[in-house]
């Protein structure tokens, strides 16, 4: 990681926030590098999210409403500093500090409320925001364990507890913290994308969103040994099929599920992506018509992954 760079975040910060705010900074920091190590999620990433995420915590009214004008943000914000500081915070970054990666941005914007889809690293950064040692409540020191066993339930008692506060305090309640915790609740009843049939249909629709072509899910299960579902898809060309696969990879990368093997990306216009229990076949209309796997694996069930 670039220490100059680090630095200037870390002057920035701490000019800004009392020294109760860059203590729990600091409590964040050390707990998404816990949890980032636990899951997998990029160390370097995670800390600068980390270290971000609440700089502009300490700001006055008047400043943060300025900057939530400066940013063209959105005018639910103005007066909302609970929830502005984030959303300044990640405008703040990109705009000084030249920050592009999205995923880091997002975790900043997102470290209060959460939302629906979240990365890895964005639920990191929420999950340890809540939990990090300095915080006090009663259930802190459960939910700090929790957030280490399986932190998609910590995040759906994180974000429940934090709606039930806003009500009870009559604070503005954003949309994003129910989205959150509905996510989170439907990762909580199966719909994770640990299952291999959940992944092929998350894949299937990031193709589809690319614009990928004829995609075709299989359940091979009972006639393959090494996967759960084959993928099939097309792209127009070379540089489509390219672009395919690297949206998949991005997007699933995103979501923690890290593929084992990519082979065919110099161009041969059939891309091949292992990802354990489901493979993904990326071709150009040529080679998908000289391979024809739709024939090879014709008797297996084709998975409604529209619906
Ligand atoms: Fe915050
Ligand atoms: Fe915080």
């Amino acid at each position: 990681m670039d220490r100059e760079f680090v630095k200037k975040l870390d002057d920035f910060v701490k000019m800004r926030l009392t020294e109760k705010r860059y203590r729990h900074t600091m409590g964040v920091v050390e707990t998404a590098g816990a949890l980032a190590e636990r899951y997998g999620a990029d160390k370097d990433k995670t800390y600068i999210a980390a270290l971000f995420h609440d700089a502009c915590k300490n700001l006055d009214i008047e400043e943060m409403n300025s900057l939530v004008e400066k940013y063209h943000l959105d005018k639910l914000y103005i007066d909302k500093p609970q929830l502005a500081h984030s959303k300044v915070a990640a405008e703040i970054l990109k705009d000084r500090f030249g920050v592009t990666d999205q995923n880091i941005i997002n975790a900043v914007s997102y470290h209060t409320t959460g939302r629906a889809d979240m990365s890895l690293l964005e639920k990191i950064i929420f999950v340890a925001d809540a939990v990090e040692p300095n915080r006090t409540y009663p259930e802190v020191k459960m939910l700090n364990r929790l957030a280490f066993e399986d932190i998609d339930r910590a995040g759906y008692e994180i974000s429940s507890r934090t709606i039930k506060r806003v009500e009870e305090s009559g604070m503005y309640l954003d949309r994003d913290s129910v989205k959150a915790r509905d996510w989170f609740e439907s990762i909580l009843k199966g719909d994770s994308l640990d299952n291999s049939r959940n992944f092929a249909v998350y894949a299937a629709n990031v193709l589809d969103s690319k614009k990928g072509e004829d995609i075709i899910v299989l359940d091979i299960a009972e006639k393959s040994s090494f996967a759960d579902y084959l993928i099939i898809a097309g792209g127009s060309s070379i540089r489509q099929v390219t672009a395919l696969a690297e949206s998949v990879q991005s997007r699933a990368d995103m979501q923690g599920r890290f593929v084992r093997g990519v082979e065919g990306k110099n161009g041969s216009g059939w891309v091949l992506m292992d990802y354990g229990d489901v493979v993904i076949n990326i071709f150009t209309p040529e080679k998908r018509e000289k391979y024809n796997l739709e024939k090879i694996w014709s008797d297996c069930e084709r998975v409604d992954w529209e619906a």
